[in-house]
């Protein structure tokens, strides 16, 4: 791992391509229904990846970066709060994807492959402008005020946010 910013840039990166990926899987769910050749494994690998890696890395965001920035600017309003509730709003989101996707996957039809879309367009909506946030307001913040012992404790908190989720 290099260092925490440029991870947490990477997996900005890596959400941006997975948006590019839900876009086209909508699509296909608009022009094909659920039932056409690959669109329910599109959508499975989607909320896998929307699960696995943007959930982890918003739990790193909360567990390591946040707690120690939140020393030097108040965590109950300003952009520490608003960022939390986008995160939350996310998880909402993410719920609605996976269920709409299980609902889909059991061959329920009735409704669900628009429930499907409005999660995705919802969820599309909301991360870009979340990162944009994060990247134009928190991050360079956090770049101005964290010490390098400070970045060594975000690093420290990471490692077992990591930890309490992956098997060792
Ligand atoms: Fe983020």
């Amino acid at each position: 791992m290099g260092t925490i910013m440029e991870e947490l840039l990477r997996q900005h990166r890596d959400a941006e391509a997975m948006l590019v990926k839900l876009a086209a899987g909508v699509g296909r769910v608009q022009r094909e229904g659920a039932s056409g050749a690959g669109v329910l494994d599109d959508l499975g690998d989607l909320r896998r990846e929307i699960h696995g890696e943007v959930l982890s890395h918003f739990r790193e965001e909360e567990q390591a970066l946040f707690p120690v920035l939140g020393r030097h600017i108040d965590s109950a309003s300003g952009p520490i709060a608003m960022l939390m509730e986008e995160h939350a709003i996310f998880r909402q989101l993410e719920l609605q994807f996976e269920e709409a996707v299980a609902a889909l996957e059991a061959g329920f039809r009735d409704g669900w492959e628009e429930k499907v879309c409005d999660a995705a367009d919802s969820i599309a909506r909301l991360l870009p402008a979340h990162i944009e946030k994060e990247e134009s307001v928190l991050f360079p913040m956090a770049e101005d005020v964290l010490s390098a012992d400070e970045w060594e404790h975000v690093r420290r908190l990471w490692r077992e946010a990591l930890a309490a989720v992956l098997p060792a």
